[in-house]
């Protein structure tokens, strides 16, 4: 079966973007290798600020051609509660509501490739509450930013996560654990 992989870069004080949801700390890093890509997963699932990030800064509604050379034509789902737009070409499809009830259509479209959250932090963490996130990437990058959107607004415990890697990657500190599941209380 699928597993659902929250792989992400955040700032090592823990934070995906900053206050004004720049990633100019992150394009800052001097890196050979990209951090953030979940190579076995065959979709992709975010929320709408992500993905209205993305649009912007890749100008994607103008040059609808580059979400491909981005994306390849990997189904992209897309929490939101408003209308957005989608690149020509582009395989994007809206979900809203519970996770529990978007589950079904996402690991259908997935079959026996991997689901990667590509964030936010908030939206992993409802995959986290609907007992359906299996694994955590984080790439700490060498920067730290005063606030923003956080890597993962939740309690969990070390009961909960096992690592199951620590990499230097380039600049990056790439940690890898394995969510457990909850046990259930006696
Ligand atoms: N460092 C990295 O590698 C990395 C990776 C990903 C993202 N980022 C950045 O981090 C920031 C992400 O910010 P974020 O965590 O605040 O936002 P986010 O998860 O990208 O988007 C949050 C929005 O998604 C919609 N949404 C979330 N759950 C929903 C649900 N269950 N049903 C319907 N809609 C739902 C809501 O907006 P609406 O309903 O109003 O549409 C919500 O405000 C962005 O700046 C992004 O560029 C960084």
């Amino acid at each position: 079966m699928s597993r659902i992989l929250y792989e992400t870069a955040s700032t090592f004080n823990g934070f995906i973007a900053d206050e004004s949801n720049s990633l100019e700390w992150l394009f800052a890093v001097e890196s050979d290798e990209a951090p953030a890509v979940a190579p076995t997963a065959t979709v992709m699932v975010e929320g709408s600020t992500t993905y209205e990030w993305v649009l912007r800064h890749e100008d994607l509604i103008a040059q609808p051609h580059k979400w491909a050379e981005y994306f390849g034509d990997k189904p992209t789902f897309v929490f939101t509660s408003r209308d957005l737009p989608v690149p020509d070409g582009a395989d994007v499809r809206f979900l809203q509501g519970s996770v529990a009830d978007a589950l079904p259509a996402i690991r259908d479209a997935a079959g026996d490739g991997d689901i990667w959250i590509v964030g936010g932090g908030e939206l992993a963490a409802q995959f986290l509450d609907a007992g359906a996130l299996d694994q955590i990437s984080i790439s700490f990058a060498p920067a730290a930013v005063f606030g923003g959107a956080p890597v993962f607004p939740r309690a969990l415990g070390p009961e909960r996560l096992r690592l199951l890697s620590a990499n230097a990657v380039g600049q990056f500190a790439h940690l890898v654990y394995d969510v457990l599941p909850a046990t259930p209380a006696t």
